[in-house]
C-alpha cells in the first residue's frame, strides 16, 4: 500500500449533536458568507445527532454524498465552501495503522466520499442541516489533518453549510457571535458552558405531525429580512440585550429567567414571520396548545415551571428545571396529549430512559390513570389522541467528538456504502 497507488482508503467518522436555539438566528446580512443580523444562543441536545463518515482514495472519481443511504449531489455550494475551506488547511497526515501517509498537497486532488446518518427520522421535521454539517466539518477536519489557525475557526467553517450549524461543534450552551468582519472570521461560535453546568434540566421535545410542507429556513429568513420590520428592529434593539440577559440566565442557572426570555424570543421569532410578507406560519393549533399548557401552568404556580421554543415548523421544544418538574410536565403532556390507543408506549415515548421512567408511565393505560388533575380543568383542552406524533426525552448534551472505526458508515475497502 502506497501513496503512488490506487488501492488505499482513508476514513474517518465523527458525530456532532442537533442544537435548538433560545435565543433565535433569523436572517443574514451576507447570503453566501452566512453572516447573521444577530447573535444568537442555542443548547446542544444529547439525543439527537448526526454521524458521518468522510472517505478518500485515489481510485474516487467524484465527490458523492449518501445521507441517510440516498444518495444526493454534493454540488451545491454549501458543500463545496466546506470541503474547500477544510481543504486548503489540510496538513500532511500519517495513518498509524498502516504507516500511509498523505501528503499536505495531495489532498486537493482526492475526491472524498460522504456518508451521513441522523439518529433521528428526518420526516420528523426536525432541523438535521446543523449537526449534519457541524459533522462533516469535524470529520473533514480530522481526516484531513486541518488545524485551526484561531479558536472557533472551524465553527465558521461550519456556519458555510447552515448558520445554525456553527452551534453544533460545542456542548452545553453556546454562543454564535454575529461578528462585525466582512471576511466573517469573527462570526464564531463560543461555548459558554459545557453540558454538566445545567444537568439537571430536562429538554422534552413534542413531534407534532404535520401535513403540510413549510417554508425553508434558508428561503423564510431572506424573505424576513426583505419585508419585516419587526425582524429589523428585533436584530438592532432587542436581542442584544436579549443575549446578555440569556447568557448570565444560563450562567446562575436562573430558570425563570431562562423560561421568560426563552419563550418570549420564540414567539416574538414567530411574530417576525406573520409580519413578512407574504406571512409564513410555522406553528399550528397543536403548537399552539402546547403554548397554552405552558402559559397556564406557569400562571397558576406563579412562577415558571416550563419553558418552550419553536423552530421553523411545529414542533415544540419544553424545558423542565429539574427532575421533579420534568416528571409533572411529562405527566401533563401525556395526559393531555395522550398517544392512539393501539401506540406502543416505548415508541411514544423515546429518548434519555431516566426521564421517561420519571413519569412512572409503562403502558397506554397507565395514562388513564393518571390522577385526573382538578388544576388543570381550566386548561379547556380536548384530550385528541394520536394529535401528537412522539416525544424525545433530552438533556444538554455534548459536542461533535471523533468514533472510532466500528461506527464507519463507508466499507473500509472500497470506500462505498457497505
Ligand atoms: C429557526 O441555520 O437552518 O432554527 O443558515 O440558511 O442554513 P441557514 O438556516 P438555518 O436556520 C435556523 C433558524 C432557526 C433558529 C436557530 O437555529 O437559531
Amino acid at each position: 500500500m502506497g501513496i503512488g497507488g490506487n488501492d488505499w482508503v482513508l476514513m474517518k467518522t465523527a458525530r456532532a449533536p442537533s442544537n435548538i436555539a433560545v435565543i433565535k438566528y433569523w436572517g443574514k446580512r451576507d447570503e453566501k458568507l452566512i453572516l447573521p443580523i444577530n447573535s444568537s444562543i442555542s443548547v446542544t441536545l444529547d439525543y439527537l445527532f448526526a454521524t458521518t463518515t468522510v472517505a478518500v482514495s485515489p481510485s474516487f472519481t467524484s465527490n458523492r454524498l449518501w445521507l441517510n443511504g440516498k444518495e444526493v449531489s454534493m454540488e451545491s455550494e454549501r458543500y463545496k465552501n466546506c470541503l474547500q475551506q477544510i481543504r486548503s488547511r489540510a496538513t500532511d497526515v500519517v495513518d498509524e495503522k498502516t504507516g500511509l501517509v498523505v501528503k499536505k498537497e495531495a489532498w486537493k486532488d482526492l475526491y472524498v466520499h460522504v456518508s451521513s446518518r441522523n439518529n433521528f427520522p428526518t420526516a420528523a421535521g426536525l432541523a438535521s442541516s446543523a449537526a449534519g454539517f457541524a459533522c462533516l466539518v469535524y470529520a473533514l477536519a480530522h481526516l484531513m489533518g486541518a488545524k485551526e489557525t484561531y479558536e472557533g475557526e472551524f465553527s465558521a467553517i461550519a456556519r458555510l453549510g447552515s448558520g445554525s450549524a456553527c452551534r453544533s461543534l460545542y456542548g452545553g450552551f453556546v454562543k454564535w457571535n454575529m461578528g462585525k468582519e466582512d471576511s466573517g472570521s469573527d462570526s464564531i461560535a463560543t461555548q459558554i458552558v459545557e453540558k454538566d453546568h445545567w444537568k439537571d434540566l430536562v429538554i422534552i421535545i413534542a413531534v407534532v405531525s404535520s401535513r403540510q410542507k413549510e417554508t425553508s429556513s434558508t428561503a423564510g429568513m431572506q424573505t424576513s429580512v426583505k419585508t419585516s420590520p419587526l425582524l429589523h428592529h428585533r436584530a438592532k434593539a432587542i436581542v442584544p440585550k436579549r443575549i446578555e440577559q440569556m447568557e448570565e440566565a444560563i450562567l446562575n442557572r436562573d430558570f425563570p429567567a431562562f423560561s421568560k426570555l426563552t419563550c418570549a424570543d420564540s414567539n416574538q421569532f414567530h411574530a417576525t414571520c406573520l409580519d413578512t410578507s407574504p406571512p409564513i406560519f410555522y406553528m399550528n393549533d397543536t403548537s399552539r396548545r402546547l403554548i397554552g399548557l405552558v402559559e397556564k401552568w406557569n400562571a397558576q404556580e406563579g412562577t415558571p415551571q416550563a419553558a418552550y421554543t419553536f423552530d421553523a415548523g411545529p414542533n415544540a421544544v419544553l424545558f423542565a428545571p429539574n427532575n421533579e418538574v420534568a416528571k409533572s410536565l411529562l405527566q401533563r403532556i401525556l395526559y393531555l396529549f395522550p398517544p392512539a390507543a393501539d401506540a406502543d408506549i416505548s415508541k411514544y415515548v423515546i429518548g434519555d430512559q431516566s426521564i421517561m421512567e420519571l413519569a412512572g408511565i409503562k403502558t397506554t393505560q397507565d395514562i388513564e390513570s393518571l390522577p385526573t388533575p382538578i388544576e388543570w380543568s381550566g386548561f379547556d383542552v380536548p384530550r385528541t389522541k394520536g394529535e401528537l406524533g412522539y416525544l424525545i426525552c433530552s438533556r444538554p448534551g455534548q459536542g461533535a467528538v471523533v468514533l472510532d472505526e466500528s461506527a464507519h458508515l463507508l466499507d473500509g475497502a472500497t470506500g462505498f456504502p457497505a
